[in-house]
């Protein structure tokens, strides 16, 4: 593992993002732990034509700062900066728009989970050692350093996007995070949220989450199925929502890396070896749409990261895995762009929240 502590690059977006964000939920009392409904489809407000063209905007002045440029030599490809470390492995953008995007959906996950960074039981006065497992902009451990000052939070990523002024208690690798793990002392608490398309072998990456905890401590993983679906039929198999998501999907699980590993986190933990597991399926809807305030919420923000990343999620799996060419790419997202703004459409995908305990009386390598 390299420490880069002196050498990443600085990302005022990132930071700034990240103040916006959690001023936004700081505004709001936490609310109740969502529980799972799933015979319940989500009411629908009734949005006429025109009333949403203001939540249907695609300004994202709000979500935007004045941007520093990077001083690190990524590669850059379709006018987007990729990560160097172990170059190729991760097909999203690791640059100001994309980070930018990363502490957005920061905000639509911390939101979706009632204003929490993470649901696992921990005894906080236990939390010592913290993992925060491909840390993007390193906004989760940063909040968790804030929030716990008496706990060491590291986080690890391929990109060194994180912003250097951060709690003392906070600490960034560079890594990959699928490679063996040599870490000198087990952590109390292991955290990974939104792998999807990142993870080559799931069950190794939970089972190194297992040996490297402590005995009793906990692990939370946070991800997605990103098969997008709808309650009401409005998503149409025939539309180009559907047919770019779809499509999208099948080049990532060509690359090996899955795109859905949310339902199936609660089984890589179970056959871990954890106990006390846990799960919860948490619905995301793609705009602000449905009646229930929290929901049209958590939808409005959803779209906005959407709209921001469409670009982002397509460009290198669509040209380099299906070998479309950019401008091809650009026309459908074109097309998607404007299915997405309408408030007809009540498309959905879900967030997954598995957790589990280590063995307190375990004897692993630890
Ligand atoms: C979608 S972002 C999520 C970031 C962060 N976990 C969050 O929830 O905000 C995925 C991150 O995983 C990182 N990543 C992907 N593959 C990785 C690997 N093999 N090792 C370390 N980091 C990786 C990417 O660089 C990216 O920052």
């Amino acid at each position: 593992m390299t420490d880069y502590s002196d050498t990443h690059t600085t990302s005022a977006a990132a930071a700034a993002a990240a103040g916006t964000a959690q001023a936004q939920l700081d505004q709001s009392p936490r609310s109740p732990i969502p529980v799972e409904d799933s015979d319940r489809p989500i009411e629908v407000d009734d949005l006429q034509p025109g009333d949403g063209d203001s939540v249907y905007d695609d300004d994202f002045s709000t979500f935007t700062a004045s941007l520093t440029s990077s001083v690190l030599n990524y590669p850059i490809e379709h006018g987007r900066r990729y990560h160097a470390f172990r170059a190729g492995i991760y097909c999203l953008p690791n640059d100001e728009l994309e980070q930018e995007r990363l502490d957005l959906t920061h905000a639509v996950m911390t939101k979706s989970l009632g204003d929490r960074l993470f649901l696992c039981p921990i005894d906080i006065s236990k939390m010592q050692r913290v993992l925060d497992i491909g840390t993007g902009t390193g906004i989760w451990a940063i909040a968790m350093g804030d929030e716990y000052p008496h706990a060491q939070i590291l986080g690890n990523d391929l990109s060194a996007i994180q912003p250097p002024w951060v709690p003392p208690n906070v600490k960034f690798e560079i890594d990959d995070v699928e490679c063996p793990w040599v870490y000198e002392a087990p952590f109390d608490f292991i955290f990974c949220r939104y792998m999807a398309t990142s993870i080559a072998d799931w069950p190794k990456l939970v089972s190194n989450a297992y040996d490297n905890l402590a005995p009793g401590g906990w692990a939370e993983f946070q991800d997605f199925d990103l098969q997008y679906y709808s309650e009401d039929g409005s998503l149409k198999p025939e539309s180009y929502t559907y047919q770019w998501i779809t499509t999208l999907l099948d080049a990532a699980r060509q690359t090996g890396r899955d795109p859905c590993p949310g339902p199936k986190l609660e089984g890589y933990l179970r056959d871990a070896g954890f106990i006390n597991v846990e799960h919860r399926r948490i619905r995301w809807p793609i705009g602000p749409w449905p009646r229930d305030p929290h929901l049209k919420e958590v939808g409005m923000y959803n779209w906005h990261q959407i709209m921001q990343g469409l670009e982002a999620f397509s460009l290198r799996l669509y040209c380099q895995v299906l070998g479309w060419k950019e401008e091809e790419v650009m026309v459908l997202l074109g097309h998607v762009r404007n299915e997405l703004r309408n408030p007809g459409l009540h498309a959905q995908f879900d967030f997954h929240v598995s957790y589990g305990q280590k063995k307190p009386s375990s004897k692993g390598k630890n």
